[in-house]
This record gives C-alpha cells, sequence and structure tokens, in this order.
C-alpha cells in the first residue's frame, strides 16, 4: 500500500476530474507500464480501481482520471466530491491487465469516453519507443472529452483522430479504420460496453485474430439474476461444502464462514478473487478471462460467477 497526497485537481472535461498524486514522503513511485492501473482506497472503505494516464517513464507522480457517474456504484462520486487537493489516499502499486503487445509491429487504439485513460499512457509509450499507431478517440461531444488539449499539443498530434457524436462528419468508420487485418496489427479498445463490442464485433467480422484483439472493461453490464439458482462449492483443502444460495455469492457465503478470498472490483473485472476450479462446472460471469480461458473451466471470479453444476470443488 501506497500513501499518496493530491497535489492537482483539475476539471478536464464536463464531468471528469484529474487528479495527480505524488507519496507523501516524497519518494519516486513503482514503475509502471501502460495501461497499468491503481486501486484507490476511498475514505469509508471503497476500493476503486482506475487506470494511470500520465507517461509510463514518470516516476515522480501518478495522474489518473475519474468521470463522475452516477449510475455508479459510489466510487466516482465520493472522489468528485470529497477528494481535492492536499488530501491523502492509500492506493496500491500499479498492475498491468491491459498490457501493450511487445510484439506489435503496429498499433490502433480506440478509446470511448473515460476509456482514453489507458490509451494516453500506451499512445505516450509508443510515441516515446517511436512505434507505429494511430490513436481514435470517441466521445459524444467536446465538452466530455477529457485530455483533447494535451493530445493536440503531443508530439504524436497527428496520430489521434477525433470522433464527436455531435460533429456527424466526424464519426468513426470502424468497418474501415478495421479492414484488411495485418497480422502483426493489434487493436487496444477501452470505453463504455456497448462502443467496445461494436470494434470487437467489428474487427472480429473484418476477420481480426482474437489474440489481436485487446480490451479493458470499466464496468461490468448488468446481468439479470432472476433465473439464478443455488448451488454447492467444496473447499478442496479441508472438505467443508457450502450452499450458495442465489442472492449470495461464493465470495460472500465462504467469508461467513471465515474464508477470505482477496477483492476489489467484486464485479468480474480486475481478475483479483481468480479462484482454480478443480470439478466443476462454472457459469461465467467476468469480463477479465478470454473466451478461451473460460471455456478451460478451471478457474472463475467468484465475486461474481456461479456454476452450471450442482458442485464445484475449488482449489483453496
Ligand atoms: Fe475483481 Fe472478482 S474481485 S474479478
Amino acid at each position: 500500500m501506497i500513501d499518496v497526497v493530491v497535489v492537482s485537481r483539475k476539471n478536464e472535461a464536463q464531468d471528469i476530474c484529474s487528479y495527480e498524486l505524488v507519496s507523501v514522503d516524497g519518494s519516486p513511485l513503482p514503475a509502471f507500464s501502460a495501461g497499468a492501473h491503481i486501486d484507490v482506497h476511498l475514505p469509508d472503505g471503497l476500493i476503486r480501481q482506475y487506470s494511470l494516464c500520465n507517461h509510463p517513464e514518470e516516476r515522480h507522480r501518478y495522474l489518473i482520471g475519474v468521470l463522475k457517474d452516477s449510475a455508479s456504484r459510489g466510487g466516482s462520486q465520493r472522489l468528485h466530491e470529497q477528494i481535492h487537493n492536499g488530501a491523502r489516499l492509500r492506493i496500491s502499486e500499479p498492475r498491468n491487465l491491459f498490457p501493450l503487445a511487445d510484439e506489435a509491429r503496429r498499433s490502433i487504439l480506440f478509446a470511448g469516453g473515460i476509456g482514453i485513460t489507458p490509451i494516453l499512457s500506451m499512445a505516450e509509450h509508443l510515441a516515446h519507443t517511436g512505434a507505429d499507431f494511430d490513436l481514435h478517440y470517441c466521445a459524444r461531444s467536446s465538452e466530455r472529452a477529457a485530455f483533447v488539449q494535451r493530445l493536440k499539443d503531443s508530439p504524436f498530434s497527428e496520430r489521434v483522430f477525433l470522433h464527436f457524436d455531435e460533429q456527424p462528419h466526424t464519426a468513426l468508420d470502424a468497418a474501415k479504420v478495421l479492414a484488411a487485418p495485418e497480422d502483426n496489427v493489434h487493436l487496444y479498445v477501452c470505453g463504455p460496453g456497448g462502443f467496445m463490442q461494436h470494434l470487437l464485433d467489428s474487427a472480429r467480422a473484418q476477420g481480426w485474430r482474437e489474440d489481436r484483439l485487446h480490451r479493458e472493461y470499466f464496468a461490468a453490464a448488468p446481468v439479470d439474476n432472476s433465473q439464478d439458482g443455488r448451488f454447492s462449492v467444496k473447499v478442496g483443502s479441508s472438505g467443508q461444502v457450502f450452499e450458495i444460495p442465489a442472492d449470495k455469492t461464493v465470495v460472500q457465503v465462504l467469508e461467513s464462514h471465515g474464508i477470505e478470498i482477496a477483492v476489489s472490483c467484486e464485479q468480474g473485472i480486475c481478475g483479483t478473487c481468480l479462484t482454480r476450479v478443480l470439478e466443476g462446472v462454472p457459469e461465467h460471469r467476468d469480463l477479465f478471462l478470454t473466451e478461451d480461458e473460460q471455456a478451460l473451466n478451471d478457474q472463475f471470479t467468484p465475486c461474481c460467477s456461479r456454476s452450471k453444476t450442482p458442485l464445484l470443488v475449488l482449489d483453496i
């Protein structure tokens, strides 16, 4: 855990603030790679993940961008309302679940709305290393697009394409941009669920290989829980069996019996709770594992995923 202080909070766009964080004792912060995020521990115990959007060579600060989302579970509102210059926060070391592929000959970066944050860091890194890339940034309007001036002032500004819904002539033509996939070109997408689905579907329709498609979700889509049933989990090490009722997660039931599984996002995005499955078939509800990884059925995210079989045996 790292203690940091907010040295600069700026309004970057409508409902989007950036927070510049430095360590309380002035020491360099742990190095990070483009696409990494940190867990931010808010004063009342909430933990939220935010991508780092500064240049990944920097060690003297971390920069995060936060969209105040009234539909969120409260973390972003709390940051906007309670965290100002001089506030202290506890953060985790950076983790990267959305890394750039070293072998890419060229990268195409797509950001939707606040999804620009990890993409910015990626663009900085790619430009710094002289790599070939383009960045497409989609937002509802220029007022809602954060960091536009930074992009315009950047040494890679000619690689940036802005697409605003309010300016139909700037609309992104995904089929055209993604036409004729080449083997060493990688695609990175971050933004709202519908935006990401559209781009990933467009890429697949054009014949892009699944392992060339990289994505990071900010929030899970709402899940219909109405048909959820009960099932059991067996703790592999002790043989204890617990019933998971329809309205509880595996993590909640195990925790109530003193068995802790580390969690962070609690919605299947971060992978913190990933647990190996020894027997049974999980019903995957996460956005962390790839489709191929899910199909192996040898691990699952007990914060949200359930079971297709009456019993799951877990490697804990
Ligand atoms: Fe994030 Fe389970 S806690 S995936």
